[in-house]
């Protein structure tokens, strides 16, 4: 029998840290959603290195993990896992404290070699693609958090690509694909699904009701758009790959989608792709 084991990488249920869970109680709010969902595993990636979230004390981080997995386990035994992990807000600094680790108070994924990097929303910072190449010379495996809910990367598809061919490896938000964040980031998600750029989709959860975990409504799209055995490796695959330490195996190609009738707020995969290359 084949056990699948849906897997969150990125959500901010680490309490009091940052912008997501206030306190243990909420985190545990938090964790019930994302377990009644489906979900067994998830990371807990606090902003580090943001403007307004520094967390460069890893112990207290380490702490509150601590306890938080004592509650989680008294709570749902082995049903649910929560690691640790960060997302990391790149700045000029960035490569240096990546070159640092271990010293440097940065925390990968769960331990592994990937990490989680926040390109910012207004500022360029480090060149992206020489910085995930960098990063993969180093023996790192960058990973892009939500490119698209990054407005100069949307508008950019040959830097994206770019970012992808150098070894930048792509997370979109589960509520961008559902159209939560509006049609724009949708239809720029569905882009990068359509390219087959994207080899993780995460919830980014901050809380129980605007920002909530549950990953199952945007697997279920991206299974019926794109193709069981993309679904499976994006929302089981390669997170396990990831919790394990390993490298991605390729993503399936993805099914095009049939064209949607003209006029509506998604146009086709071929639509796109001639309104692309075009440019
Ligand atoms: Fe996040």
């Amino acid at each position: 029998m084949i056990v699948t084991i849906v897997i969150d990488l990125h959500c901010h249920l680490l309490p009091g840290v940052d912008d997501g869970a206030n306190d243990l109680a909420q985190a545990v709010r938090m964790c019930e959603i994302a377990h009644r969902d489906g979900c067994r595993a998830m990371v807990a990636t606090p902003h580090l290195r943001h403007e307004r979230y520094e967390n460069a004390d890893r112990r207290l981080l380490e702490q509150a993990h601590r306890g938080l997995c004592e509650e989680v386990h008294r709570r749902f035994g082995d049903e649910l896992k929560v690691f640790l992990g960060g997302e990391i807000a790149v700045h000029s600094q960035s490569l240096a404290e990546i070159d640092a680790l271990p010293a440097s108070s940065l925390l990968p994924l769960a331990g592994s070699r990937y990490l989680l990097l926040e390109l910012s929303t207004h500022d360029l910072g480090p060149d992206p693609v020489e910085m995930v190449y960098e990063l993969g010379l180093a023996g790192w495996r960058p990973i892009i958090a939500h490119p698209e809910r990054i407005s100069w990367l949307v508008s950019d598809s040959g830097l994206l690509a770019a970012i992808v061919d150098h070894g930048g490896l792509l997370q979109l938000t589960a509520m961008s694909l559902t159209g939560a964040f509006g049609p724009a980031i949708q239809n720029a998600a569905d882009h990068m699904m359509d390219q087959g750029w994207v080899r993780f989709v995460c919830s980014d959860a901050h809380d129980e009701r605007i920002r909530p975990p549950g990953l199952s409504a945007a697997r279920r799209r991206v299974t019926k758009e794109w193709g069981r055995s993309v679904a499976q490796a994006i929302f089981e695959r390669h997170p396990r790959a990831v919790l394990e330490d390993r490298p991605l195996e390729p993503t399936p190609l993805p099914e095009a989608r049939p064209a949607s009738p003209a006029g509506s707020k998604t146009q086709g995969w071929v639509a796109r792709l001639k309104r692309l290359t075009s440019r």
